[in-house]
């Protein structure tokens, strides 16, 4: 079997997992269309990097498979919760679950996935009795949270409050970066790496995660609603400073476009301004120092078909077209 068709199969496996879940919670018929699952993706490719074939025993399978189901649920829990933080309106393409069914049902709905992704963890782990697992999962949610605190707690400052980038590039860390450096560690620990090989793992999965962030940032700036299924300019009408607007901040008072009442109109200038000062270059220029960062790190692990699983992904990272 190629490592592409045992990559394809424990992740078929995954999906359906992943549905299963869904249906045993009644969430089946909320319309939250599937994601790119990038995280599992990430989880089961640094597996099969270490370790490539199917795990040897059924449980060994099973075990894989729900902390996979259980990061793509830690990850749709927190987007749903950011949906209500951020008051968007739409996600991979269609209306937000707090705009359909409200904010109390959306808070609600995403505690599920989370509580349900937690069951899938201590599941795995009560039968291989490493707590290592857990702690590191249980860390890894905490900090997302932490991470979308920080960001809030810059937004409620006096309105236009320009964060430092380093407070920027800590709650980037917390809320994005750390989650996909989890998923990519705990899949080397899966595979039986010692942990101090698995933190490899780690620091890849975070320069790869800080990567994606800014560049998410950046396409809220240049790309269009369409492209990416969720709304665009949200960041500048809702006051959310990220780094283009921090590295440009002074260029935009300048041309009055840092003020509490933001028009829709301004936005096509706010575009224009961060481009001639230069904000977007540099934004880009912090998203490529992580994306290299990453590259460096994943040039160093065993060079195995296992790198062909992980091209699209990093081919999609690696492009600052949606
Ligand atoms: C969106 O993540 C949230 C961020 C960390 C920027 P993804 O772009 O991976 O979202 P889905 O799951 O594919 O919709
Ligand atoms: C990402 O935050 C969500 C989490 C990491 C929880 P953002 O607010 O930046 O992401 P999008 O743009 O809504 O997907
Ligand atoms: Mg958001
Ligand atoms: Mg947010």
């Amino acid at each position: 079997m190629t490592l592409e068709i045992t990559f394809s199969t424990l992740f078929n496996q995954v999906q359906q997992k992943i549905q299963d879940v869904k249906n045993e919670m009644d969430l089946s018929h909320i319309d939250f269309p599937e994601g790119k699952q990038l995280r599992p993706r990430l989880f089961i490719i640094s597996f099969l990097m270490c370790h490539p074939s199917v795990p040897e025993t059924h449980s060994a399978k099973t075990r894989l498979i729900n902390t996979a189901v259980a990061l793509e649920l830690l990850h749709e829990a927190s987007l749903i919760h950011d949906d209500i933080l951020d008051s968007a309106s739409t996600r991979r393409g269609k209306a937000t679950i707090h705009t359909k069914h409200g904010k109390a049902t959306a808070l609600v709905i995403g505690d599920i996935l989370f509580c349900k992704s937690v069951e899938l963890i201590i599941n795995t782990i009560y039968h291989i009795s490493n707590a290592f697992f857990i702690l590191k999962f249980i860390v890894t949610a905490s900090n997302i949270a932490k991470g979308e605190m920080l960001q809030q707690l810059i937004q409620s400052k006096e309105p236009n409050t320009k964060p430092s980038v380093d407070e920027y590039l800590k709650y980037i860390r917390n809320k994005t970066a750390i989650l996909f450096a989890a998923a990519c560690e705990l899949g080397a620990l899966h595979a039986g790496q010692k942990r101090i090989k698995a933190l490899e793992y780690w620091k890849f999965g975070e320069s790869l995660g800080m990567a994606f962030q800014i560049r998410d940032d950046l396409l809220d700036l240049i790309s269009n609603e369409e492209a990416l299924g969720k709304d665009i300019g949200k960041d500048y009408f809702t006051d959310n400073l990220t780094l283009p607007y921090i590295l440009g901040y002074q260029s935009l008072v300048e041309q009055n476009l840092i003020k509490n009442q933001r028009k829709l109109s301004d936005f096509t200038k706010v575009q224009k301004t961060l481009e001639e000062c230069g904000a977007i270059k540099s934004t880009k220029e912090y998203y490529q120092k992580y994306f290299n960062e990453a590259m460096e790190k994943l040039s160093k692990f065993p060079n195995n078909e296992a790198h062909i699983l992980l091209q699209s992904i990093i081919d999609k990272i690696g492009d600052l077209k949606p």
